[in-house]
């Protein structure tokens, strides 16, 4: 029998409509019957490597690896790993192979997880790289999406914040597209702007697009809203970041006229772009959002060690 082939996800056009429908529905599965799956990785060991901060990817990627029965090892931290000595992220990649099954790795450096799976024996999960691409939050916001609208298709979704760093946008828009009747609806200040690939992708998805410096304006129409953070650490001044960070705050009056069953998404962390009196709004979705960020790594760890042959 011919081995399944070694998979990756570095961008989610790695992933055909089909395969991303598929670990929904595992993700869907694993709600529904954890104890099913309390095993499914057992002796199987998952290496986080995050040269950058994080808080919900590292944390779900090792809590769907453990409520898998598997391990977890790896680093929060560059400062606690060689590459503070000056080791490339090759050769940590060779030898991290030789202690885990599958790896999740967060770089700055747009790129850096193609380099890593190209010296990699094992599966490597892109966990966010740099302003670039960030496929796993997508995953998630795909899941949030379907579960608590029930469909991917038809949607009206506003992206509002950062659009120029913002990885989570690109790696959404990047999925969005490719499902009928997405509309798109950007929310930005001028320099904060999607990068031109990622309009480009919106036209070539053949998508309406329109852009808005309010939200006011654009709230009423929208199925989804997601928001995003002004993104300091990729800002080279921050005089430019100070002026802009607080270009867009979300409050409860602004929902004011939203649709029923508008969501509000944010992939988290908050700063000042959201007030925290939404929290408590029935639009609001983030921290389940956060959830299913698990439940759909859980999904996405199996299918990767099981080489989506089984
Ligand atoms: C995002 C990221 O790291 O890109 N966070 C996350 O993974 N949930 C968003 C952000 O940092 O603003």
């Amino acid at each position: 029998m011919a081995v399944p082939e070694l998979r990756h996800l570095i961008d989610i056009k790695d992933l055909s409509l089909d395969e991303i429908d598929t670990l929904l529905a595992l993700g869907d599965d694993i709600i529904a019957r954890p104890a099913d799956y309390q095993d499914a990785a057992k002796r199987k060991k998952l290496a986080t490597l995050f040269y950058e901060p994080s808080t919900r990817t590292r944390l779900s990627f090792e809590a769907a690896m453990l409520e898998l029965g598997g391990s977890v090892l790896g680093f929060s931290s560059q400062d606690s790993s060689s590459a503070t000595k000056g080791e490339s992220v090759a050769d940590t990649i060779r030898t991290v192979q030789c202690y885990a099954d599958i790896i999740a790795l967060r770089h700055p450096k747009e790129g850096a997880p193609v380099v890593a799976a190209r010296h990699a024996a094992v599966p490597v999960i892109n966990a966010g790289d740099g302003g670039h691409n960030h496929p796993t939050q997508t995953l998630t916001d795909l899941m949030t999406i379907r579960r608590e609208l029930g469909t991917l298709e038809g949607l009206t979704i506003g992206l509002c914040g950062d659009l120029k760093f913002g990885r989570t946008v690109h790696s959404l828009i990047a999925a969005m597209v490719r499902y009928p009747g997405t509309r798109f609806v950007l929310v930005s200040p001028r320099e904060l702007r999607a990068p031109d690939y990622v309009l480009e992708e919106i036209r070539r998805g053949g998508c309406a697009c329109e852009e808005s410096h309010t939200m006011e304006a654009v709230v009423p129409v929208l199925d989804v809203l997601y928001m995003t953070r002004v993104q300091r650490e990729r800002f080279f001044n921050e005089a430019v970041y100070v002026r802009l960070k607080d270009s867009f705050i979300l409050d409860v009056p602004k929902l004011a006229h939203a649709k029923k069953d508008m969501i509000v998404m944010h992939p988290l962390p908050r700063v000042n772009e959201m007030s925290v009196r939404v929290d408590e709004n029935p639009h609001a979705r983030y921290f389940v959002q956060a959830l299913y960020g698990k439940y759909i790594r859980m999904a996405l760890i199996l299918k990767l060690l099981g080489r989506w042959g089984a």
